[in-house]
């Protein structure tokens, strides 16, 4: 997929599948199932490493999150996330660490939080030559001035501001965006007045595709369960299950079983037994 299918997907009205992956595994499930893109989002912070936010989340842990996500999915559109302050000190760290995706982990685009305020940085990314996706409405590395994990957006005045966001990102040069957490009719007014694709995430149907957090889709966070959140799996509790039922099977030597083992070449069994009858251990 380039950007030009995804173009085309917007004008005629097919949704883009998006879910999150942080490691080899789950991105070669996500390309089985034929998801269009895969987000190696900061969230890894708190999916994978335990964090209460992302703010921790270094460059580093994205390049390294990022590249195994492209060995277990090399067909599929990769972004990876921009983590906190890898671009808001300045637009020459901005583009040096967008470029550091790319020639480290071989992503398709870069995502970055904010509208008005980055869009000096989104101008950058793209004039370099780079693919970048605006991230606004709830912004998690900013949920803190946000007042915590909270819906944007819900009064008239801050949907405005959410509209000339989405805007600012378009004219920077932005290639699609992202709204998070959002009343459906903001992002339908956001989706209806901008060219360029806008997906969403809590965002309603009214969008150009949708992105989820695949730990949320599998029921693997366990912290909390945003509002938007469908869980189409509950692979925590399962897998508290296996654990539970290997250890009661250890437990009682009911594992491993015959055809878990390996045979001794014919005969040979009875050859050691004699051997060891002549020499003593
Ligand atoms: O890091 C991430 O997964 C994200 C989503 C919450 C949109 O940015």
């Amino acid at each position: 997929m380039s950007r030009f299918d995804f173009e085309k997907m917007k004008k005629s009205g097919s949704k883009v599948t998006w879910v999150t992956a942080y490691d080899y595994p789950t991105a070669s499930f996500a390309e089985q199932a034929g998801l269009d893109m895969i987000l190696v989002g900061d969230s890894l912070g708190m999916c994978v490493y335990g964090y209460t936010g992302t703010i921790p989340v270094t460059m580093d842990q994205c390049i390294e999150h990022c590249r195994a996500v492209r060995r277990g999915a090399p067909s599929t559109f990769v972004v990876g996330d921009m983590p906190f302050l890898s671009y808001q000190v300045s637009v020459e760290e901005a583009v040096r660490n967008a470029g550091r995706f790319y020639k480290e982990a071989d992503v398709d685009a870069v995502k970055l939080e904010g509208g008005v305020r980055v869009c000096q940085q989104i101008k950058a990314i793209a004039d370099a030559g780079m693919l970048i996706i605006g991230h606004i409405g709830l912004t998690p590395q900013s949920s803190g001035q946000l007042g915590g994990f909270k819906a944007q957006g819900r009064t008239a005045e801050t949907a405005m501001e959410l509209i000339r966001d989405a805007q600012a990102v378009q004219q920077a040069g932005g290639f699609a965006l992202l709204v998070e957490a959002v009343p459906p009719e903001v992002s339908k007014i956001i989706r209806d007045n901008l060219r360029i694709p806008v997906y969403g995430i809590g965002a309603g149907v009214d969008v150009d595709g949708q992105l989820t957090i695949c730990s949320d889709l599998l029921g693997l966070f366990q912290a909390f369960t945003p509002k938007f959140i469908k869980k189409y799996e509950n692979l925590a509790q399962r897998t508290v299950n296996a654990f539970a039922e290997y250890v009661q099977e250890v437990r009682n030597s009911q594992f491993p079983e015959e055809q878990h083992t390996y045979k001794m070449v014919d005969g040979e069994y009875e050859k050691l037994a004699g051997a060891l009858l002549v020499e003593e251990l």
